[in-house]
C-alpha cells in the first residue's frame, strides 16, 4: 500500500479547525454534580456514552497541529504523516477490502461495499459511525476521539485553567476523557479494535473472506517500526509494565469476547463455538508442517480444537511469577479449566459465559494490583526456562502462537535493559527470523508451515543462558 495523503494539509484546513474550536468554547460547560459519564472500572469501552466532535476539531495549529512532526503540539501532524490509523479509512477502498465485501455476500448476496459497511467502519473508521456529519466530511480512519475518547464534553475544557488539577478519574467520569497514561486502560483501548469486543469483530467468516487474523500483542505494535508515536514514554520501566499489562489486559479481552459469543450463541444465529479464537493450525492442517504435528501431546488431542493458544500462552507463567499478590486469584487453574470447556463439544454456552466473569474479575483485579514490574531478567529467563519445562512439556506443545508469544515477551525484555551487547549470532534475532511467515513467489505465505520446532528449540535454549553481558538485570 503506497503513503499517498487523502487531503493535503494546508492553512485553509487549519483555519476552519480554527473557527471550529472557538465555536466550541462557547458551548456551556458541565456542572461536577452530573452523573458520571463514563466509569473506567466498569471494563468497557464506550465509544457512544458521549459524543464526538470529530477529528478536525483538534487540528488547530495552536492546539495540536503545528510545529514539527514528532514535537509536542503537532500530535496531528504525527498522526497525519506516521500513524498506521490515518489510513484505516482508505483500505477499504482496496481490492482486498473489495474481495473480503465480495466473498463476505456471497454468490447470490447483495455487495456491502466496505467503505459503507458498518462492519467494517466500527474498527477502521469509527467516527463515521457515531458522529454523523463526519460521513459527510471524508472519514479519516482511527482518529484522535478513537483513542481519547469522544470530545463532546472535555474538547472545550482540557485546555482550559484548572483541568491539569483534576485527576484521570475526574477527567474520565465528568468528561470522557480516557486515562491512557493507565497502561491497562489503554491496552483495552487498543484491544477493542485489535482483539474485538461486543460491537466490534472480526470473526471467522470475516477472516475466511479474507480480512487479517488479528493477533495482538501490545509491545510489538508499540514498537512496529512504521508507527510514529506522537508522544514520548517517559516511565524507565515502560517495557516491562507494558509487556506484562499487555498480557493480561489482551487476554481478558481475549475472554470478554468469549463470554459475548457464549451470551449471544442461543439467542441468535451466530456460529458458535467461533472458530477464530482456536488455534488456527488445529484445523488448517494442510497448513501446519508435519514437524509441528507430529509432536505428541499430552494435554491436547491431536486435531483437536485449541482454544486461546495466542491470548493464554504465557499467562499461567506469569501468574506464576507474579508470586504472593496474585497467587490467592489461582488464575493458572481458572483458565485451565476455562480452556477445557472452550475446547469441550458438549459444554453448555451459560457455563462458559459464567466462568468467563470470574475469569475477567480476576484479571481486573491483577491488572489493579500496584505492583514493581517483573526485572527484564526475570522475564527473559523465566520465558525461556517456560518454553523448555519438561514438566509441562511447553515446548512440545507449544506450536507457533505459543512460540511468538515467548518470543514477543522476550524482546520485549531485551528492549527493556536498552542493551547495546551484542552476540553474533544473536539468538533473539535468530528465532524471530525462524518464527516469522515465509514469502513464496506469490507474496507471503499466511502459515508457519515452514517453522522447524528442533531450531526453535535449539534457540530457546540459548536464550536461557545468555552470555554475561546480557544479564545486568
Ligand atoms: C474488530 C475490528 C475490525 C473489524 C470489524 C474489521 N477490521 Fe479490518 N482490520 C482491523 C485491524 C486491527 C487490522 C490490522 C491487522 C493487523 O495488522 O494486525 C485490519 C486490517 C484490515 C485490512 C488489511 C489492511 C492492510 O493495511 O493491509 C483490510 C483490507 C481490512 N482490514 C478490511 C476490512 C473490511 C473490508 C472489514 C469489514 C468487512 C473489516 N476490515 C472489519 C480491524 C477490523
Ligand atoms: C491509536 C490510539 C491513538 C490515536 C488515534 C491518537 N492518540 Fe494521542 N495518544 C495516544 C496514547 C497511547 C498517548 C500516550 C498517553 C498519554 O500521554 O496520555 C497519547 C498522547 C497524546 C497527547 C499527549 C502528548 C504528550 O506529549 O504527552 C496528545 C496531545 C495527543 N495524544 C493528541 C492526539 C491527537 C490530536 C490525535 C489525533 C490527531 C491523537 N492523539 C490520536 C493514543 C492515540
Ligand atoms: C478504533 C479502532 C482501533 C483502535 C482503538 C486502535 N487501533 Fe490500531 N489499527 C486499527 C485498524 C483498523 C488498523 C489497520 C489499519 C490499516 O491497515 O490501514 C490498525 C493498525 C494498527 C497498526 C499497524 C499494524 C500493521 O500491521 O501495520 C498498529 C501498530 C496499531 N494499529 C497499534 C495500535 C495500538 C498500540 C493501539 C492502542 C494504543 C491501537 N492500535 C488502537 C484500529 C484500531
Ligand atoms: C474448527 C476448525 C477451524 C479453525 C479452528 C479455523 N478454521 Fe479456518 N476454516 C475452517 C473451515 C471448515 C473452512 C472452510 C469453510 C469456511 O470458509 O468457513 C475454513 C476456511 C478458512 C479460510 C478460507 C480459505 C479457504 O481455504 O477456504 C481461511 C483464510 C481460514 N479459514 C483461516 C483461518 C484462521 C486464520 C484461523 C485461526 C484464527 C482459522 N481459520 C481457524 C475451519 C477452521
Amino acid at each position: 500500500m503506497g503513503s499517498r495523503h487523502i487531503i493535503r494539509w494546508t492553512p485553509a484546513v487549519g483555519l476552519a479547525v480554527t473557527l471550529m474550536v472557538i465555536s466550541n468554547v462557547l458551548s456551556s460547560p458541565r456542572t461536577s454534580t452530573s452523573p458520571p459519564i463514563f466509569d473506567v472500572a466498569d471494563g468497557r469501552i464506550q465509544p457512544k456514552q458521549a459524543h464526538g466532535i470529530g477529528h478536525l476539531g483538534c487540528n488547530a495549529a495552536s492546539c495540536h497541529g503545528g510545529g514539527n512532526v514528532g514535537e509536542p503540539g503537532s500530535e496531528s501532524l504525527t498522526w497525519f504523516e506516521g500513524d498506521p490509523h490515518r489510513k484505516a479509512y482508505a483500505v477499504l477502498h482496496n481490492a482486498q477490502s473489495k474481495t473480503i465485501a465480495k466473498n463476505l455476500a456471497g454468490p447470490h448476496g447483495t455487495v456491502i461495499a466496505a467503505h459503507r459497511d458498518e462492519r467494517c467502519l466500527k474498527c477502521h473508521a469509527p467516527d463515521a459511525v457515531t458522529i454523523p456529519d463526519q460521513r459527510l466530511i471524508s472519514p479519516i480512519g482511527v482518529g484522535c476521539e478513537s483513542c481519547h475518547g469522544p470530545a463532546g464534553e472535555w474538547g472545550t475544557a482540557h485546555y482550559q485553567p484548572g483541568w491539569k488539577s483534576l485527576s484521570a478519574k475526574q477527567q474520565a467520569g465528568e468528561y470522557g476523557f480516557y486515562p491512557l497514561k493507565d497502561l491497562g486502560f489503554r491496552v483495552r483501548v487498543c484491544a477493542s479494535c485489535h482483539v474485538g469486543d461486543e460491537n466490534r469483530d472480526v470473526n471467522h467468516d470475516l477472516i475466511a473472506a479474507g480480512h487479517p487474523r488479528l493477533a495482538f500483542e501490545y509491545t510489538a505494535y508499540h514498537h512496529q517500526p512504521d508507527y510514529q508515536k506522537h508522544w514520548k514514554e517517559r516511565d524507565p520501566q515502560f517495557e516491562s509494565k507494558a509487556w506484562e499489562t499487555g498480557q493480561i489486559a489482551c487476554a481478558r479481552a481475549a475472554v470478554a469476547l468469549l463470554k459475548t459469543r457464549a451470551d449471544r450463541a442461543e439467542t441468535s444465529a451466530n456460529t458458535w463455538p467461533e472458530l477464530s479464537e482456536y488455534a488456527c493450525f488445529s484445523c488448517h492442517k494442510e497448513l501446519a508442517t508435519p514437524s509441528w504435528k507430529n509432536v505428541t501431546s499430552t494435554t491436547h488431542r491431536l486435531g483437536g480444537m485449541r482454544w486461546g493458544s495466542w491470548y493464554n500462552a504465557t499467562l499461567p507463567w506469569l501468574a506464576d511469577a507474579r508470586g504472593d499478590g496474585v497467587k490467592p486469584l489461582d488464575i493458572p487453574a481458572k483458565l485451565k479449566h476455562l480452556t477445557s470447556l472452550a475446547e469441550s463439544p458438549t459444554a453448555n454456552p451459560k457455563t462458559i459465559s459464567l466462568r468467563a466473569a470470574e475469569v475477567m474479575t480476576d484479571f481486573d483485579r491483577w491488572l489493579s494490583l500496584t505492583n514493581e514490574p517483573l526485572s527484564p531478567r526475570a522475564i527473559s529467563f523465566g520465558l525461556s526456562a517456560n518454553a523448555l519445562t519438561p514438566d509441562h512439556l511447553k515446548l512440545r506443545n507449544m506450536e507457533w502462537d505459543e512460540a511468538t508469544q515467548h518470543y514477543l515477551g522476550l524482546a520485549a525484555a531485551r528492549y527493556a535493559v536498552h542493551s547495546t551487547a551484542k552476540t553474533n549470532p544473536d539468538p533473539l534475532i535468530e528465532l524471530r527470523q525462524t518464527l516469522r511467515f515465509p514469502v513464496g513467489p506469490a507474496g507471503r505465505i499466511d502459515s508457519p508451515r515452514d517453522t522447524d520446532p528442533a531450531r526453535v528449540l535449539k534457540l530457546f535454549q540459548d536464550l536461557q543462558h545468555p552470555t554475561p553481558r546480557e544479564q545486568r538485570p
